[in-house]
């Protein structure tokens, strides 16, 4: 495809005719880095749609005239940079275009108040209007599928996501993790203004963050005075430095797990920023819902795709009523059944062909547990009290260190209720019947009707839905996904779009 420069508005629409693509859009003020080139070949390397870089000096966002006059401008660089990168149209109009005086319809746009009033917010007054009214004015010409950005502006980050949820715009955001320079700062256009004592202090905050971000990997717990302490004897001039809740940019909470370190320090005229994210425990999600909603399908493909660990708590239940079966207990005797349970163990494996088994005490146990004899009384265990303690304090140890996807009927109300993300699962009874039926796994289910089918996923659904101890119900902070319509792909993706827009670039399990 021919390579293009577009210099007008009006000379977008016909070239957006004639691609005949989708588009993957990446803004930004020129002046280009490593990040910007990140995101450049990042957009190439996702899809095989046409990637458009924009180079615009957004006047709307600079609160400071010199700071404004004195952006960097590199535009003859920054063209070769993007199509050498895999950009394969830029975009350079110019302020009239994109703010014709007179017109109407233009959007002047405010950011919520409540990200825009924290961090960069309280001094840099109108900077993210400004940027919400460009990026807004470019998707609406532009009208891409996906738009880049990175996470070094992280609030500029949480405020479009904000922005696309509001005006319902039809474009994915896809973000990069911040990336830094040899010596720990992050890249960022304003860097050729530092001087060479300037880059020195800038390093030594960076570096600070970083090192508090291990520290907390061990402590849990980061002390902010003590790095403000250390940061004024360097004679550097902190704009902020907070602790927050990493999307609501509230004040953290002790269950939080996931928290942003963020901070503004100034060096002579140049004003950086730089964040870590700080994190308890590797990211969990729970998904929950009930049987036959597709829950073991897609959440084995979800911890291949994400590599998380794969915690199937049903096949814990199942394993335990395969051992009350085959050792003929009588789990009605409570007393009892609190001494067995004592004594049990079950453990997930890999196996050879990249799937897992399940032992119970040693016992290789991942085919007998999908039996029809197993389906019809693991309900009826798993409304055991006793049991149920057992294994969610199982599941719990398992999930200690978190990178793991869980699924089950209670993980994301009781078992892991501080889960960065829950999903709840379901199904109409049709489809979910008609999965059984279908299901090669399920071997006793191909021989039953499926009028016979619905009435047992009714039965067990009424069960597991009023058993006294963690009945089957959606977490308030669920996001329930109905998969009748879908594609096991379709859900996958869905939950994983999910966990990106949740999970920041830079805190992801390698
Ligand atoms: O991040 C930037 O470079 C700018 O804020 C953006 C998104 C290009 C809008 O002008």
């Amino acid at each position: 495809m021919k390579k293009v420069i577009i210099r007008k508005t009006k000379e977008i629409e016909n070239w957006r005719r004639n691609i005949n693509s989708e588009i993957n859009f990446i803004p930004t003020m020129g002046n280009l880095h490593n990040g910007h080139i990140k995101l450049i070949s990042t957009a190439k390397n996702d899809n095989s749609n046409v990637n458009l870089v924009s180079i615009f000096i957004n006047p709307l966002q600079f609160d400071n005239k010199l700071d404004l006059e004195n952006y960097p401008k590199t535009i003859d660089n920054d063209i070769k940079i993007s199509l050498s990168n895999g950009a394969d149209a830029i975009f350079i109009p110019s302020n009239e275009d994109i703010y014709p005086p007179n017109n109407k319809n233009i959007s002047f746009l405010k950011a919520p108040i409540e990200l825009s009033s924290a961090l960069c917010g309280v001094n840099r007054i109108g900077h993210f209007d400004g940027v919400c009214t460009v990026v807004y004015r470019l998707l609406n010409l532009i009208k891409p599928k996906n738009l880049y950005l990175g996470e070094k502006d992280w609030q500029q980050l949480l405020i479009l996501k904000n922005l696309v949820r509001r005006k319902n715009l039809n474009v994915a955001i896809k973000s990069i993790a911040t990336q830094r320079d040899f010596d720990g700062i992050p890249l960022s256009s304003r860097n050729v203004h530092l001087s060479k004592n300037e880059r020195k202090l800038i390093r030594f905050f960076s570096n600070e963050l970083l090192e508090a971000k291990k520290i907390f990997q061990q402590e849990k717990k980061i002390n902010l005075n003590e790095i403000i302490k250390k940061l004024s004897s360097k004679k550097i001039s902190i704009e902020y430095l907070e602790h927050l809740h990493p999307h609501t940019l509230q004040k953290i909470r002790l269950e939080d797990n996931i928290s942003l370190l963020a901070g503004a320090i100034k060096c002579g005229e140049t004003r950086l920023i730089d964040h870590v994210f700080l994190m308890k425990r590797r990211p969990i999600i729970a998904i929950d819902g009930p049987a036959g909603s597709g829950k073991s399908t897609v959440t084995k493909l979800i911890a291949k795709k994400l590599k998380l660990l794969y915690l199937d708590t049903g096949a814990m239940y199942r394993a335990l009523s395969w051992l009350m079966v085959k050792e003929s207990i009588d789990y009605k005797k409570e007393k009892k059944l609190k001494n067995i349970l004592k004594d049990i163990s079950i453990v997930f494996k890999s196996n050879t062909n990249s799937h897992q088994d399940v032992f119970i005490n040693n016992y290789c146990v991942t085919e007998e547990i999908r039996s029809q004899e197993i389906s019809s009384i693991v309900s009826k265990i798993s409304s055991i009290k006793e049991v149920r303690k057992f294994l969610v304090e199982e599941q719990r140890k398992i999930g200690e260190s978190g990178g793991l996807v869980a699924e089950g009927r209670d993980i994301g109300t009781t078992v892991f209720p501080n889960a960065e993300l829950k999903i709840f699962l379901t199904a109409s009874i049709d489809e979910r019947a008609k999965r059984r039926k279908s299901d090669k796994q399920s071997k006793d289910s191909q021989d039953i009707d499926i009028d016979t089918l619905k009435e047992l996923i009714k039965k067990r659904d009424f069960e597991d839905s009023n058993r006294e101890i963690s009945p089957l119900i959606k977490a308030n902070d669920a996001i329930e996904i109905i998969t009748d319509r879908y594609s096991i792909n379709e859900v996958v993706d869905q939950i994983i779009d999910l966990y990106n827009d949740k999970i920041p670039k830079e805190v992801e399990i390698k």
